[in-house]
């Protein structure tokens, strides 16, 4: 797989560009995560909580009723919304507590934006009675307020964050400054395919269970593999998960959905691909949403959990090789893909998921009946329903 060319990095992008004071947490890091996940009896216990925990394999389900609708390829979606906790994040929290358990490590630290990772691992950590502490953005506590009560609920304590747009950007900051600060018995569970080396790693590694279950699901139900991929992208992580395991299938043809927000030519968006430039965000080196001077641009998006001005290395890498394309979706599109799905199958997806949703409705009509289109649905809707009662109820939803 012609990927990295140093270890730590993808082609010029990811690295480590950290305080010293972290270079040997990430170092131990590295280290333990490569024992483990070669360790057999690391990765079965990984796959039992998998399989009697979060409910995996789940479905890779046939959607008759959007595929005729679309009048295109075969439409399957990938139910990371059945998953215990309702997305796809769990699965890398499961894989990222395991191993600070592991490591000895009694506390845990995460980032939220949406509030799916900040629940899963208040979940995991509940399960494990582990000290989990959350930093979640003021807009963000606002807009995802049930999953704020429910991190509660399971214990953790949720740190709202009131820097900057109040956002998963500013959230994350204060993760790292507090791990920086913590570091010998903490643990930073990273929600993406984002940060310093070797988190990128380790999170397209335990979400990689994504695309290596649609391989196997479409090749028994279909005899071959899919002709598309499609998935949102916020740093990148259920995107990352589903591409990887096709990355050497040539054929196979990935889509990437960025949020446009009121559109990539306003100041209003989180296009990081359609409208960054090469910089530094949170010790990675990569595309970001930045002024003149380098200085990280406020981002928007109606979905919290892909409202963030990075995105992961590897995905800068594949956007630089042409392997993966990168494509805007805006509000208005993702509340279409989220109202389409919604009533022609019966599932409520997440408003991340229907930002795939909505680029899937502009290409499934251009393929023809023979095609495989595979989209992953990150997660379910119930936590966006405050914001589409705003938007159905004609309330302003942008900032
Ligand atoms: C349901 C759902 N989908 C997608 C995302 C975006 O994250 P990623 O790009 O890492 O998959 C989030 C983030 O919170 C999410 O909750």
């Amino acid at each position: 797989m012609e990927i990295q060319n140093t270890k730590s990095k993808f082609g010029q992008f990811g690295g480590q560009f950290v305080p010293e004071t972290l270079m040997n947490a990430l170092i131990e890091l590295e280290r333990e995560f490569e024992k483990a996940i070669a360790d057999e009896s690391f990765m079965e216990e990984y796959r039992y909580y998998l399989k009697e925990y979060v409910g995996r394999p789940n479905p890779l389900y046939f959607a008759e009723n959007l595929t005729r609708k679309l009048g295109g390829g075969k439409i399957y979606l990938k139910r990371e919304d059945l998953n215990h906790t309702g997305a796809h994040k769990i699965n890398n929290v499961l894989g990222q507590v395991l191993l600070a358990r592991r490591m000895g490590k009694k506390r845990i630290i995460a980032e939220t934006g949406a509030g799916q990772h900040g629940v899963a691992t208040a979940t995991v950590c509940a399960m494990f009675d582990l000290e989990c502490e959350v930093f979640m953005g003021v807009e963000d506590v606002e807009r995802q307020s049930l999953n704020v009560f429910k991190m509660k609920m399971l214990g953790a304590r949720v740190n709202p964050v009131t820097s900057g747009t109040g956002t998963l950007k500013d959230a994350t900051n204060e993760a790292i400054r507090d791990w920086v600060a913590n570091v010998d018995d903490t643990f930073y569970v990273i929600g993406s395919v984002v940060g310093p080396h070797p988190y990128p790693t380790i999170v397209r590694d335990f979400q990689r269970v994504i695309g290596d279950e649609v391989k196997e699901q479409i090749l028994a139900k279909e005899g071959r593999l899919p002709d598309y991929l499609v998935a949102c992208v916020g740093g990148g992580s259920n995107a990352m998960g589903l591409f990887y395991p096709f990355a050497d299938d040539k054929d196979v043809k990935m889509f990437g959905v960025e949020a446009a927000g009121l559109g990539v030519d306003t100041d209003k968006h989180a296009a990081t691909i359609a409208k960054g430039s090469i910089g530094v965000i949170h010790g990675m080196m990569t595309y970001v949403l930045q002024d003149d001077y380098g200085q990280i641009m406020p981002v928007h998006s109606i979905s919290a959990g892909l409202d963030y001005p990075g995105i992961g290395p590897q995905h800068a890498y594949y956007h630089s090789t042409g392997r993966v394309s990168y494509v805007p979706a805006t509000d208005t599109e993702a509340i279409e893909g989220f109202e389409l799905l919604t009533k022609s199958e019966g599932i409520i997806p997440a408003l991340e998921s229907s930002h795939a949703i909505a680029y899937l409705m502009k290409l499934a009509p251009k393929t023809s009946k023979d095609d495989i289109i595979v989209v992953c649905l990150s997660g379910r809707g119930d936590k966006d329903m405050n914001t589409i009662m705003k938007y159905v109820g004609g309330e302003s939803y942008g900032k």
